[in-house]
């Protein structure tokens, strides 16, 4: 396991749309998701796109089994590697909510996310996962999943002006937040 490091935006590998993984249950594969786990983790995100550390794979992680400092507030989110994903949109519902990126560091935005999706994909050894969400892990998959298309959360922003630096807007996160 090695912590990579996390491209940041401006970054042109950011921009690309990530290939399909081929081959499930690799050491490749085993091992391009260590070093996520690690980074992530090193990073204390609550999420990670293989693309961020540079891979161009339809590879995401996200979730912890213990709150983040970074998102204290947050519901938790079930530790989950997902490959290949496909996100449908369930309802017509949006809402807008506050979102980080270890790509973006030092600030937040609110993004409008669909309320509810279902997603589909595979874990690392090739096994189905298709689940139901809302609320906070249906944003953090979303999130993850546009960086698969080359999209950063500030693209799907609405209003700019809910966009600044974490220390301003969420100073009694100092100490737990380092982005
Ligand atoms: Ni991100």
């Amino acid at each position: 396991m090695a912590v990579r490091e996390i491209l940041k935006m401006g970054d042109s590998r950011l921009l690309r749309t990530a290939e399909p993984v081929q081959s499930f249950g690799t050491p490749e594969l085993y091992g391009l998701i260590a070093d996520m786990l690690g980074t992530m983790a090193a990073a204390r995100g609550a999420g990670l796109a293989a693309p961020q550390i540079g891979v161009n794979l339809q590879v995401v992680i996200f979730g912890s089994d213990l709150p983040n400092p970074r998102y204290p507030e947050a519901p938790l989110v079930p530790r989950t590697v997902l490959i290949n994903p496909r996100i449908t949109v369930v309802g017509s519902e949006q809402e807008e909510g506050w979102e980080g990126c270890l790509s973006v560091p030092g600030l937040r935005g609110r993004v409008p996310r669909w309320q509810t999706i279902g997603y589909q994909g595979f874990d690392a050894e090739g096994r189905a996962i298709d689940r139901v969400v809302e609320g906070f892990h249906a944003r953090v998959v979303q999130h993850e999943c546009d960086h698969l298309i080359g999209r950063l959360y500030p693209t799907r922003m609405r209003d700019l002006s809910a966009f600044g630096f974490t220390e301003v807007l969420f100073p009694q996160l100092l100490g737990a937040d380092d982005d």
